[in-house]
């Protein structure tokens, strides 16, 4: 793998180095739903997507499946999920199989990148909570136009600068976000039509899954405790990342419309 794809692959999981890659399904083993948010997706689709039989939805960076299963089960549709990490879409399998919605979701693993040239075509496709792994915000756009069918639909789950902050007040440091408006002008240089916009005001909780990641942490840290450092600053990480969605960044779920 690519050194860069290898260092985005870790920051899309807020590890700070990639020498944290080989532990990352051991520390995020009790986690299933790992950042976007399913249920607003379904909302979005059901509102807007004209769904049919043929409908295929396609899951960029799809993590151990949440969402492509959670819209399987809820709309009956075929969804194409994939991801870099092999754990995570052997637990896809796993739970697609044990949910009964094995025939609908159809996952493999492979590089977004180069996932984005060979498929298109698509109804819609999900970019959730992936960052800037396909390149940075405008590049991301256009490799994920190009998935979908002429009117065909994107759904983005981000976070969004507020006017009055910059990014050097932002706590987690390995990524910049953009404001809203600089969003909303890449739609429109892009040819995207904003079709609806979820502000994400469900209660997460962030609390549940940091106590779970810290634990699986600290048994690391007993097993191999040379690495007691790198594992103490993955936790800090991922507090860093859920204080500045409570308290800075605003996280959203977009649905746009190719023209
Ligand atoms: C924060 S998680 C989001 C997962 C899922 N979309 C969700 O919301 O539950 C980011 C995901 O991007 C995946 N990823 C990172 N780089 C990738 C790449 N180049 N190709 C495919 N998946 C990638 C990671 O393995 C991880 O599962």
């Amino acid at each position: 793998m690519k050194q860069e794809t290898e260092e985005k692959l870790a920051c899309s999981l807020t590890a700070e180095t990639t020498d944290l890659l080989p532990f990352l399904p051991y520390l995020l083993q009790d986690l299933w739903e790992l950042g976007s948010n399913p249920r607003d997706m379904i909302k979005l689709i059901k509102k807007h997507l004209p769904i049919a039989e043929e409908t295929k939805i396609l899951d960029l960076a799809c993590g151990k499946g949440a969402v492509s299963i959670k819209i399987a089960e809820s709309l009956n549709v075929n969804v194409y999920g994939f991801d870099l990490m092999e754990d995570f879409i052997a637990y896809a399998k796993q739970k697609a199989k044990q949910l009964q919605v094995d025939c609908l979701c159809h996952f493999a693993c492979g590089d977004a990148n180069e996932v984005v040239n060979a498929e298109s075509n698509y109804d819609c496709v999900i970019f959730g909570a992936a960052g800037n792994i396909l390149g940075g915000p405008l590049e991301t756009l256009n490799k994920l136009i190009k998935t979908v069918k002429p009117k065909g639909y994107l759904i983005i789950d981000e976070a969004y600068l507020p006017d009055d902050l910059t990014n050097e007040e932002i706590k987690y440091k390995n990524y910049d976000y953009l404001t809203h408006q600089q969003w909303l002008c890449l739609f429109k240089d892009t040819g995207l039509q904003l079709v609806e916009e979820l502000p994400n005001f469900e209660e997460y909780d962030f609390d549940a899954d940091n106590k779970a990641i810290a634990a699986r942490a600290n048994e690391l840290i007993a097993k191999c405790p040379e690495k007691r450092e790198m594992f103490e600053r993955y936790i800090q990480s991922q507090l860093n990342e859920c204080d500045d969605l409570d308290n800075r960044i605003i996280a959203v779920t977009w649905l746009l419309q190719r023209r």
